[in-house]
């Protein structure tokens, strides 16, 4: 008979403590640490599922030279979802497992009914949030009829895996682990304990039918994914799905790829018939403007391996009161700070006595430091009122002493740019190893200060 016990564990970083106390010694965060009950094994259980057990560790496969594994190469299976084959690398590895984070409401669930619905293979769609009417109407919203697409409302793990094997489907989908829970286990639904239990339970199920697996996952309020850093080791993806609630674009990204690269990214549109896939970004990003305005200025960025381009605004005023605004949007402030300060000591230009406002289009994030140029031709366009041309686009890095310095993967940006129709291109002066500008229709313009972008732009 299993006899019930209590530890306290971390919820940040799984650590079990016999005591509870307000801060965890692993981790050092504050009030993570919770009780909760786990199943302790008798001493003959443990004795049984010891290596020194007689009888019943029968070794019955051999460690062998890896020189002598035959290599069998993976055959992917591949998603009717171009965005989604692309961030898994190509589509689904038998028997994986991925782990798909993201915040409330942002369209995980829509994400994965739609691939399930679109993808040329038997799903199964596991639901311990909705009820089938509710999945039901949220497909006849996305407008897809898929007729191997079984739905099946459980929190119950051992139920749940049950049912797939009975099912046998190509693909399993489960919303999420916080809901499910382990019956050989006491705590409570997103408990750690049962996190960990459910995650490797099926990461077992994966491992032994070859039925690749997708988990949703909730994310805390700083944005990692709820439950202990160790989900993230069992499972072999992870991606995470994210965007701002007030805009309609959603990225993928790869955060952990065991069989892929992680700089690979998808982006998607949500509309109200579902997710759209963007395969061409950069026509989203930069917002429909005027000739004329000043204050804009448009960056090519790269985001993994696809470049992006990105219109940046600024807009600086008078300081009505004693110390001026600074506000950054979808950019880190310190960096805008520092981007100033260049300026001021370097440029001469005077911000200390103006509010700053800056603001990326789309309501994305960036923090490809190439974006500094655009950001830094964006303060300058808005305080002297002057308009940068529509047609002109910049990819460089701003360093302390005003100096613009090279960035990396700067044959796609300015290929983006190309094809994208811009006129001419600012990079660093020390970027041009290697650049044959004859390939391009685009000018290529190098710059080395910032004190030169003044002059190259507006005079
Ligand atoms: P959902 O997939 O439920 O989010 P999550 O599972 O990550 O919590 O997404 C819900 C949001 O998506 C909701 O606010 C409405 C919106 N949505 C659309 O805009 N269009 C659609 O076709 C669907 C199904 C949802
Ligand atoms: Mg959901």
């Amino acid at each position: 008979m299993a006899k019930l016990k209590t530890v306290f564990v971390c919820n940040s970083c799984g650590t079990t403590y016999p005591k509870w106390s307000g801060k965890c010694n692993a981790c050092n965060e504050w009030n993570t640490i919770t009780e909760e009950v786990v199943e302790k094994e008798t001493k003959q259980e443990e004795k049984n599922r010891s290596w020194k057990a007689e009888g019943t560790g029968k070794i019955t496969r051999k460690a062998v030279p890896l020189s002598q594994v035959e290599a069998n190469n993976i055959q992917r299976q591949v998603s009717g979802d171009e965005e989604f084959n692309r961030v898994l690398g190509g589509g689904f590895v038998p028997g994986s497992v991925i782990l798909i984070g993201g915040s409330p409401g942002i369209g995980k669930s829509t994400l994965l009914l739609q691939l399930a619905l679109n993808v040329n293979m038997k799903t199964l769609y596991v639901s311990g949030e909705e009820s089938e009417g509710q999945i039901k109407l949220r497909a006849s919203r996305l407008g897809t009829q898929h007729e191997n697409c079984f739905i099946y409302t459980e929190t119950n793990t051992n139920k749940m895996l049950k049912q797939a094997k009975a099912i046998e489907p190509d693909l399993l989908v489960v919303d999420s682990i916080q809901t499910m829970s382990s019956p050989h286990l006491e705590s409570m639904p997103g408990s750690v304990s049962q996190i960990r239990e459910c995650a490797s339970e099926m990461q077992r199920f994966a491992k032994e039918t070859n039925i690749p697996v997708v988990i949703i996952g909730h994310i805390t309020k700083e944005g990692t994914i709820a439950g202990p850093k160790l989900l993230e080791h069992i499972v072999d993806v992870v991606l995470q799905f994210e965007g701002d609630r007030n805009y309609s674009y959603r990225i993928l990204r790869t955060i952990k790829n065991r069989f892929g690269s992680t700089d690979e990214l998808g982006i998607y549109e949500m509309q109200a018939t579902g997710l759209r896939e963007v395969s061409n970004p950069s026509e989203l990003l930069i917002s429909q403007k005027d000739d004329d305005l000043s204050g804009s200025a448009i960056a090519a960025t790269m985001e993994g391996m696809r470049p992006m381009m990105i219109e940046t605004q600024a807009l600086v005023s008078t300081a009505v009161y004693g110390t001026p605004q600074r506000s950054a949007t979808g950019f880190d402030l310190r960096r805008l700070s520092m981007l100033l300060a260049v300026l001021e000591k370097r440029g001469g230009l005077p911000y200390g006595q103006n509010d700053v406002f800056l603001n990326l289009a789309g309501g994305i994030k960036v923090d490809d430091p190439a974006i500094d140029l655009a950001i830094v031709s964006a303060l300058i366009s808005s305080l002297e009122d002057v308009s940068v041309p529509a047609d002109i686009c910049f990819a460089g890095e701003v360093g302390l002493s005003g100096e613009i310095r090279s960035v990396s993967k700067i044959e796609q940006r300015i290929q983006e740019a190309d094809r994208l129709g811009f006129k001419q291109i600012f990079i660093s002066k020390f970027n041009t190893k290697g650049l044959n500008p004859e390939r391009y229709n685009i000018q290529i313009s190098t710059i080395g200060k910032v004190e030169e972008l003044y002059k190259a732009l507006f005079e």
